[in-house]
């Protein structure tokens, strides 16, 4: 077995860090020694295959981004990265693990859309990934699904309270989805927005002429998904299910999750990069139809009443748990102009699967979140909250060798130049949500069960290397 050895490098995890040389024998991670250490009696630097140098930098374990959607059919379109160049972006930004959607749309079979997702995959992966299984029709034949599709290891179910019509779940079909986790131990992962009133709202503002990208902002307050998430942890209750919101942007709904938090119920929330960085004033408000590049639900939210300032406190303080992606790709061209002259029509998401390590690393600089907090957040909690802990988001022996080698006196320029000098992200997009943003810090290196995907400014991955992953359930739940 090939033995990679990295040296010099402060190792951090979710309580701590410390220097210490990492042994990697394979696919795993088989040793953090003290630097010098001769106690295996032989020299490690002369008998390894390989031999990184991480002084002066942090040695952190793969990111796990546990909310992904290549290839998602969305508004008479399909995001535009599939999941070879996804994950190739992941890659080139530290992930080396992601759990995307399977989808269910009303009226098919679970285990055939299952089926489907997995056939888009196989073989055609990066890095590592898992499934969730979004629900679009809860009936008995769904019910009954989601007890075998937890035996395949897919122990994580979307739902939703938004899109009528679409992925729409009522409260009915809610409760029993989540009565059902409740006794095969899986994870109701909830998008909480109130899309009955949404599109009430919708249909108004576009007969008053609103048809602008930000009006889909407006007619998405802070009030829909702080009701949705209440209501949510209400039916959560009653079910005795834990519950998991996801793409939380409303500090309101925070609010209310961490209260249910207080009160010791076994309720978890995530965030996404473009929620503590971007605004509906600043992106979604842009001139003409602009604003259509950072169209997503939840929307992005007001910086005069301080949403992003308050869900980095969240971070902090531990009542947001993860910070995702959400990635969700549309091309400007042809897939957000589908929407001109409609907000409604604009298809509703934004890619930074490529971007993560690094925007939540910037809120270390800033001195919002610690730099073990920065791990937790990304990788560690991640991996536990979807069942993937023993493997994933930790360098521990026996893990997966999965290991990002990150330089905080390096930079990365994020952004999408039109200036000739070509575009410097690797997602199938023709624009960046982030364009401009300058980092301080950069992902060197990147290690995938071992294989070395990224070093040196390279690219050494090939599709295929990333394998499915059979989740168990989560480590979060009671
Ligand atoms: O706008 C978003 N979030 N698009 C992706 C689908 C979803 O609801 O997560
Ligand atoms: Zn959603
Ligand atoms: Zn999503």
């Amino acid at each position: 077995m090939a033995l990679t050895l990295i040296t010099g490098g402060t190792v951090v995890g979710p309580t701590g860090r410390s220097r210490a040389d990492v042994l990697l024998d394979g696919e795993q991670v088989a040793a953090l020694l003290r630097p010098g250490d001769t106690s295996l009696g032989v020299d490690l630097a002369s008998v390894a295959q390989t031999v990184i140098d991480a002084t002066g930098k942090y040695v952190i374990p793969g990111g796990v981004d546990p909310h992904t959607h290549m290839e998602l059919p969305f508004g008479g379109t399909a995001a535009s990265d599939t999941f070879e160049t996804g994950t190739r972006a992941a890659a080139w930004g530290g992930t080396t693990t992601i759990v995307d959607f399977a989808v269910q749309r009303t009226g098919e079979r679970v285990q055939d859309s299952l089926a489907a997702w997995f056939a888009k995959a196989e073989g055609n992966c990066a890095v590592d990934y898992g499934f969730h299984q979004i629900l679009g029709g809860v009936d008995d034949d769904s019910l009954r699904a989601m007890d075998e599709l937890v035996a395949e290891g897919i122990t994580s179910f979307k739902l939703f309270m938004a899109y009528p019509g679409v992925f729409y779940s009522d409260d009915g079909q809610i409760l029993r989805a989540m009565q059902k986790a409740a006794t095969n131990g899986s994870l109701v992962m909830m998008h909480a927005e109130n899309g009955i009133a949404i599109d009430v709202l919708v249909r108004q503002a576009l007969d008053r002429g609103e048809t602008a990208p930000s009006f889909h902002g407006t007619t998405r307050p802070w009030e829909t998904e702080e009701e949705a998430t209440h209501r949510a942890i209400m039916l959560a209750r009653l079910a005795g299910a834990p519950l998991y919101v996801v793409h939380m942007s409303a500090k309101q709904a925070v609010a209310t999750l961490a209260r249910a938090r207080d009160d010791g119920w076994n309720v978890f929330g995530e965030t996404c990069p473009q929620y503590l960085y971007l605004s509906l004033e600043e992106q979604l408000g842009a001139p003409g139809f602009e604003g259509a590049k950072w169209v997503c639900s939840t929307p992005l939210r007001s910086r005069a009443e301080k949403h992003q300032d308050e869900l980095w406190r969240y971070l902090r303080t531990g009542d947001l748990s993860v910070v995702s992606t959400d990635h969700c790709p549309f091309c400007f061209k042809e897939q957000k102009e589908l929407g001109l002259g409609d907000f409604s029509k604009i298809p509703n998401g934004i890619g930074g699967v490529e971007h993560r390590l690094d925007l939540v690393y910037q809120g270390v600089v800033d001195g919002r979140i610690s730099l073990e907090r920065w791990v937790e957040l990304c990788c560690t909690t991640p991996a536990r909250m979807f069942g993937l802990g023993d493997r994933k988001g930790v360098l521990t022996p026996g893990a997966d060798a999965d290991v990002v080698v990150y330089d905080p006196a390096g930079h990365t320029s994020i952004g999408y130049p039109t200036d000739g000098n070509g575009k410097t992200h690797h997602m199938n997009m023709d624009h960046s949500a982030w364009e401009g943003f300058e980092i301080d810090g950069h992902v060197d290196v990147v290690i995938s069960r071992g294989k070395v995907l990224v070093s040196g400014g390279e690219y050494h991955g090939h599709p295929g290397h990333g394998r499915y992953l059979r989740r168990s359930h989560s480590a979060y739940l009671r």
